[in-house]
């Protein structure tokens, strides 16, 4: 399907705000369907309890807000405005929407017009855009949960497709993106925005289910990682980590940083043992934090794994963050650790000091490769009151690596 074949309005300056109530009702008055390059299709990330970032690439300068609302009408409007000052980029927008409640439905448009700065004295906004109406849940109360993870995606095009239609078949309340999406480093705008913000691929699947974006070493490595923010807003204060409860799931995000650090690595630009022990103090209060705790099921994502079967080989699992972690994470009785980044299927069952299942996904290719030893795999976790399956599944292939059942 083509961008364009939604149903896409030119914003008249002083009209009525256009809203298209249902498919088969003439939204009032006619739209105008804007020429030009359009808007990406947004995707909604960076989910914590009450808030989700709404993020939509563009073509040139442009400010943008959302429209978003608890039925179709909408009727709020966020600016994602800063020291003053409302959006304006070349590339990305993304606005926060504040003070949602677990279980909503959230109704919402992008709106977005060009600027141009003409001269000194000079500032002109074009005809704005204003994107179809998507609607999503948040995660809430729900008696059951269904989770998918990707990692490792590594910018690769085949792997996406074969991922996003076995997610869509799968139909989940939530996608974790576990790390890893930039092809090597984060570069040029293009390499980010190529990884989350291409996953339309001309269908709107994406910016109706709500997306938690884990950090992978590569998305913290290269010359613009810093500007990541702009992509990929940090989900909370501490950085790119959080707490969501998903039905019977309690989940954790932790940012395992970098799998290299320290004097002579990488220009000795890394700060990571730093990060990794604020994250610990989160972690003190997140575990006991009662949307978590009194979960049936408690779950952690992050991208390296806490450990790995070839534990001489230093750059396979975060040892730092497994001490500082691993046992804050016992005594918070976790049932599993879910990560990516060595390209490799690895399961692990709890062990005396480490009690929790660790689970290591596929690689960034959809066949096996040298880069990619296990091929892209999905997981997918489905979750009642009493049991949670967890299922680690190639995505083209459809071969199952892995089959779990957990009781609570
Ligand atoms: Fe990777």
């Amino acid at each position: 399907m083509n961008r364009r074949d939604f149903l896409w309005t030119t914003v008249l300056t002083g009209s009525t705000p256009l809203i298209a109530r249902a498919a088969e009702e003439a939204p009032v008055p006619a739209p105008t369907v804007p020429e030009g390059p359009l808007p990406g299709l947004p995707t909604v990330t960076s989910i914590t309890p009450d808030s989700v970032a709404i993020v939509w690439s563009v073509k040139g300068p442009c400010t943008g807000y959302v429209e978003y609302g608890n039925t179709p009408e909408l009727g709020k409007t966020a600016y994602g405005s800063q020291d003053g000052l409302r959006t304006f980029d070349a590339a990305v927008i993304a606005i926060r929407l504040p003070d949602l409640k677990p279980g909503d439905r959230i109704y919402y448009r992008t709106v977005t017009a060009p600027i141009q700065f003409p001269n000194h004295y000079k500032i002109t906004r074009g005809a704005a855009v204003a994107s179809p109406i998507f609607d999503f849940g948040m995660p809430g109360p729900a008696t059951e949960a269904r989770i998918a993870i990707w990692n490792d995606i590594h910018q690769q095009a085949p792997t996406i497709e074969a991922l996003g239609k076995a997610t869509l078949a799968f139909g989940p309340d939530l996608i974790v993106l576990n790390g890893d999406l930039v092809q090597d480093q984060f570069n040029k705008e293009q390499d980010f925005t190529g990884a989350l913000l291409s996953l339309d691929s001309g269908r709107d699947a994406w910016s109706r289910r709500p997306i938690a974006f884990v950090r992978g070493n590569h998305d913290a490595r290269g010359s613009i990682a810093r500007d990541l923010n702009r992509f990929a807003p940090r989900p909370h204060a501490y950085g790119y980590l959080g707490l969501l409860r998903v039905g019977p799931v309690g989940v954790l995000m932790l940012d395992t940083g970098d799998d290299k650090e320290g004097p002579g690595i990488y220009g000795d630009m890394g700060d990571f043992a730093a990060y990794r022990e604020n994250q610990r103090e989160w972690l003190e209060k997140a575990v006991a934090d009662p949307r978590f705790a009194s979960a049936p099921f408690r779950l952690l994502f992050c991208h390296i794994p806490l450990r790995w079967k070839e534990p001489e080989s230093k750059g396979a699992w975060c040892s730092d963050g497994d001490a500082r972690w691993s046992p804050l994470l016992a005594k918070a009785r976790i049932h599993a650790v879910i990560s990516g980044h060595t390209h490799q299927f690895w399961h692990s069952p709890p062990t005396g000091d480490r009690p929790y299942h660790q689970i290591v996904s596929g690689g960034p290719e959809t066949t096996s490769t040298k880069w990619s030893p296990t091929p892209a795999c999905l997981v997918k976790i489905e979750a009642n009151a009493n049991t949670l399956t967890l299922k680690v599944t190639e995505a083209l292939s459809g071969t199952e690596h892995l089959q779990l059942e957990l009781k609570a």
